[in-house]
């Protein structure tokens, strides 16, 4: 798997990656270099079969990511503006489409494109410190990397509606009570919590993790009966594989499961 980037860290915890965005300086915005990165980077995850579940955090106490970046997209003309949406959505969609499951360690500031950027994870967890917004009408734009799109399949429509018109930002407490995230924790104990549950994942069963993943994003794409069609055929896929006849032999054996991955 590729790991030497400019802005950021991958580190490789055996079967979790945990990948950090590192411009503290610039709270960690996405300009077009860190776009650039991560979608290389969710290229090179895509065919590292190794990794089974990826943290994603950002560097420092303050931030997650406070947005795209602001001085990058301030002269921009509207085609340079359309070539820059289009390069984060297919960051977001890359990210959302890795086959290994995805946590958002939200350690500060998710603002604009930085909250794009946690939901197009699977989980969010946030420290207690974290700060969530879509405050693109406060500067004269709207979200351009799914936000539109993203978060009310995250929380109700008129919470959505409320948070995208207005581009207030809000606690981490209401980010909980909106279920955009999972749970709230101590700073300290965001990315030990966010590491033990991608282990937890990492030990299930591999491709059954990647198909459920997948039946999962299924839910949000179409009429029920299709998600349903995809359930049943990904299910009976599995039953190919070596890993259910060990899941299942381990169970009725009263042993715990090996998993190969196969
Ligand atoms: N882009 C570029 N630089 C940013 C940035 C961003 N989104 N957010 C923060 N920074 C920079 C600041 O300019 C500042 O740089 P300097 O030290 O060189 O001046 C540094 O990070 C620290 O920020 P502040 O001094 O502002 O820190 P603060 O604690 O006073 O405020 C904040 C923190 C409330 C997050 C504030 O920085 C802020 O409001 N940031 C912008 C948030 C925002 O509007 N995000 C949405 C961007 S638009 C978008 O994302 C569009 C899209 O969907 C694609």
């Amino acid at each position: 798997m590729q790991s030497q980037f400019e802005t950021l860290l991958v580190e490789l915890d055996g079967p979790v990656a945990v990948v950090t965005i590192n411009r503290p300086k610039a709270l960690n915005a996405l300009n077009q270099k860190v776009l650039e990165e991560l979608l290389a980077l969710g290229n090179s995850l895509r065919t590292s079969p190794a990794v089974r579940a990826v943290v994603l955090t950002g560097a420092g106490e303050k931030a997650f990511v406070a947005g795209a970046d602001i001085a990058a997209m301030a002269a921009m003309q509207p085609a340079e503006a359309l070539g820059f949406a289009e390069l984060g959505h297919r960051v977001m969609d890359g990210l959302e489409s890795l086959p290994q499951p995805v946590i958002a360690a939200v350690n500060g500031f998710a603002l604009g494109g930085g909250l794009e950027l946690a939901m197009a994870c699977d989980i969010l967890l946030a420290s207690e410190s974290a700060r969530f917004g879509q405050p693109e009408v406060s500067i004269g734009v709207m979200p351009g990397f799914g936000g539109s799109q993203r978060l009310p399949r995250r929380v109700s429509f008129g919470a959505a509606a409320e948070i995208l018109l207005s581009g207030d930002s809000f606690p981490a407490a209401e980010a909980l009570r909106l279920g955009l995230v999972n749970r709230v924790l101590p700073l300290a104990d965001l990315l030990p919590e966010a590491k033990k549950l991608a282990h937890k994942i990492a030990s299930r069963a591999p491709v059954a993790v990647q198909k459920t993943k997948q039946a999962l994003h299924a839910s949000r794409q179409g009429p029920l009966s299709e998600g349903n069609a995809t359930e049943r055929q990904l299910f009976s896929d599995l039953f190919a594989t070596a890993d259910q006849k060990e899941g299942m032999t381990a169970f009725l054996q009263k042993r715990p499961p090996t998993y190969t991955g196969q």
